[in-house]
This record gives C-alpha cells, structure tokens and sequence, in this order.
C-alpha cells in the first residue's frame, strides 16, 4: 500500500478509525461521502482476507457516474485491470471491486463479500441489504458503510436511528453536515441556502433528517400506480392562480402561485391520479388547458373554485367552447367554511394512509410531492394538492371507509352524473 497516498478529511479519519463492523454516516451533499467510500474499497479491497468488495448504489449508472473515475483516480497504482462493461476493478492482489446497481438485485445474489458499500442509501429499497447483501457478508464476517444524505424519516433514518442509539455494539451512526468538509468554500454552501426552501437545504445540506413539514402526508403511505383502473370515472378539479399578479413570490423559493388541473379517476378502489397539470399561464391560456384536458380525459364532471378567477376564465372557456362546439358545465366549488389547511387534510389525508390514492407517473410527480410533504409550510405552495383536495366535492364516490359523516350519499358505484 506504499503507493497509495491516502489523504482524508477530519471526519473521515474519525469514521475510519473506528473498527466498529456496520457504520451509517448521514452527511450532507459534498461532505466527502463518496470520495470515503472509494478510499475505503480500495483499502479493504487490498487487505488479507478472502471475498470480494462491492459498491452499490441506487442504480447502476449511478453506480458508475459516481465511483468509476474516482476509483481509477485514486487506485491507479494498485489497480492490476478495470472492465468498464462488467463495472470490475481488479487490483494487484487479485481482490474485485464491483459496481452494482440496487435496482438490479439478481446481478448481486451468491457471492461472498469481505467489504461492501451503500451509497445513496436513502434513495435505495431496503430488501436489498436485509434480503441479499447482508447474508453475503456473513462467511467472512465482512464490513459495511452505509452512506447517504437523508430524505425525511425513511429506512435510512431508522437505520441510522439504530445505529446511533448504542445498543448494538456492531453499528455507530454518524452525522456531519457540508460544513464539515473543509474544501468546500461556506459562502458556496450559503448561496445554495438562498436559492433553496429551507426545507431542502436543511435535508440537503445540513443532513437533517427531519420529516417533511408537520408529517400530515408520509412518503411511505404514497402509492404510485401507472395502470389506469378499469372501474370508475374521471373528474377535473380546477385551482386557478391569479392571471397577472406576481405578488404571492415567497421569498424562499421564488416560486409563483400556479393554476392546478387536478384529473383523477375516481372508483370504488379510490382515486387514481391521471395527471396534474400545472402552470403559470395567463387567462386565454388557462381557459385552452382547461378545454384541452376536458377532451382529453372525458371528465363526468369539471369543478373550478368560485370567485373571481373563475369568472374571468369563464368567458374565455365559453368562446372556446363555442369554437369546437362542444360544451360541458362546470360545478362551482367552494372553501365551505374549512381553512384550506383542513380541506386539504380532510380530503387528503385518509385517503392516502389507507391507500385509497394512487398516483400515475408523470413529471407533476415531483413538484406534487414536494407540496404534499412540505405541507402546510407556509413557505411552500399548496396549488398542485389544493386542486386534488377539490375533487372530493366532485367525485362522491363509495368508498372501504367513510370519510365524513356529512350529508354524502355512498354509493355501490360511483354516483351517477
Ligand atoms: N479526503 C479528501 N481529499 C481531497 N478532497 C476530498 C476529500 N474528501 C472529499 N473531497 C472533495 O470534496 C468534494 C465532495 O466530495 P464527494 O465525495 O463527492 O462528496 P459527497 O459524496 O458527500 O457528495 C469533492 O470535490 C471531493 O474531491
Ligand atoms: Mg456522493
């Protein structure tokens, strides 16, 4: 190992000597995670005891884009041959590095590790630690590091919980934020705070593992399903944004209030959300995409908040309307005299903690769940959720359990518009 010149960040040199056999670091982004990891391959690789040494991180071409040049970089004097198909370095003592993927669990079944390396851990399903590479490391009685930046109180955070808490003398958890990386200039890290919500720096950077907003909606209880269920029946709820105005910019994330077409197809299994689509659009615009997304998906009811916004949108509809001849009604919907907040909460909630919501793939998934999360963070916009929370006074539908034991009429079938 002579010609290795390993140089490691303080933090770094405090994980590596610990002997502890399990080690879980949350770090923020730039701490130095990976470039630990790749340290700590090449080392164990070139120790004594037989096996192999993996690096898997959530796919394979991350995997790859993360740790292949580095490897190369820093292992250049000890590496005997790399295959950049297969993802394999083979250093002189005759030891492997392998680059896998956790998305592709077969190609990791059967071999018998002495060091392995979780990457991204919070961005990778479980089962694939519990189910396969744990047992790979029982023969040589082999070490794992699992690294990762947190994201809200997922399978990483209970791992790192575990591991923290000091009951297990085989596990130490650790947690460092970008700060402690002492290459990495603060005013950087600052001008990233700026341009972030407060939320994604505190996670991103700060390594926070704090769950989303108030943890009104948990990220395991979301279901994604991209098969259109064969029962039930489209609805389209419409949140409109001011047409003009810029003043809803929050300072934190800049972002503008936005028009929300919610389109969910409600049935007796619940609702499956086709598409949310959104955008700052003025008012002819909005009033197209309305139109658009009626032909689109065949609603058997279309719902636009009273008030003012729909009264301006309404003409614009109706001309175009009148263009295509083709002409549908549109339901009025309004706040009641529910704070938005318990609207959103009493429409959303339930439904999905008992899986009764399904989301269709879609790029709205992204901004969706960032609300959804976030809520209610005054800081972060609802509109993408508000517009979902309206179909519940479109879509009366039957469902396993009652939501409300309001005047809503439950019905075998959805109810008949
Ligand atoms: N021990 C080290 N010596 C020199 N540079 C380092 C060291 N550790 C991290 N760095 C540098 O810090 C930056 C972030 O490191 P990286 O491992 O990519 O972070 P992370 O995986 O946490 O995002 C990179 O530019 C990397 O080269
Ligand atoms: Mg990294």
């Amino acid at each position: 190992m002579a010609d290795l010149n390993v140089s490691l960040l303080p933090w770094q040199q405090e994980v590596w000597e610990d002997p502890t056999r399990f080690k879980v670091v949350a770090a923020g982004r730039r701490t130095g995670k990976s470039r630990y990891a790749a340290w700590g391959l090449i080392i164990n690789a070139l120790s004594e005891t037989k096996g192999q040494v993996f690096y898997v991180a959530p796919t394979q071409g991350q995997a790859r884009d993360i740790m292949w040049q580095l490897l190369l970089e820093l292992g250049h004097e000890v590496i005997a041959s790399a295959h950049v198909n297969n993802l394999q370095i083979k250093l002189i003592n005759g030891c492997n590095i392998s680059l896998k993927g956790a998305d592709r669990p077969e190609t990791m079944r059967g071999v018998s590790l002495k060091f392995l390396v979780m990457d991204e851990y919070a961005d990778m399903k479980p089962e694939v630690w519990e189910q396969i590479l744990r047992p790979a490391l029982a023969d040589q009685k082999g070490h794992a590091l699992f690294i990762g930046t947190p994201m809200g109180r997922n399978h990483f955070y209970d791992l790192y919980t575990y591991a923290s808490v000091g009951k297990d003398d085989d596990w130490t958890g650790y947690h460092y934020t970008s700060y402690d990386n002492p290459l990495l200039d603060p005013e950087e890290i600052k001008a990233a705070e700026k341009s972030m919500s407060a939320f994604s720096f505190r996670q991103e950077f700060m390594a926070s593992f704090e769950a989303h907003g108030s943890e009104l909606f948990k990220e395991e209880d979301v279901q994604f399903s991209e098969e259109e269920p064969a029962d039930g029946a489209y609805y389209i709820a419409v949140d409109l944004a001011g047409f003009a105005d810029v003043q809803k910019v929050t300072t934190k994330t800049k972002r503008l209030d936005q028009t929300a077409i919610a389109v969910v197809k409600a049935g007796v299994d619940g609702w499956w959300v086709a598409n949310i689509i959104h955008g700052r659009w003025g008012v002819k615009e909005t009033a197209r995409r309305i139109f658009d997304a009626v032909r689109d998906y065949q609603p058997v009811a279309v719902g636009i908040e009273k008030g003012a916004l729909k009264n301006a949108v309404f003409p614009y509809l109706n001309d175009i309307m009148k263009q295509n001849q083709r002409f549908f009604r549109i339901e009025e919907l309004t706040h009641g005299n529910k704070k938005k907040t318990d609207r959103i909460v009493w429409a959303l909630q339930g439904r999905i903690e008992h899986g009764n919501l399904s989301l269709n793939k879609g790029k709205w998934n992204a901004q969706f769940l960032d609300e959804l999360f976030q809520f209610p963070n005054p800081l972060v916009h609802d509109d993408l959720i508000d517009a979902l929370a309206y179909i519940d006074q479109l879509a009366k539908v039957a469902y396993a359990i009652d939501y409300e034991e309001d005047d809503y009429e439950y019905l075998d079938k959805y109810a008949g518009y």
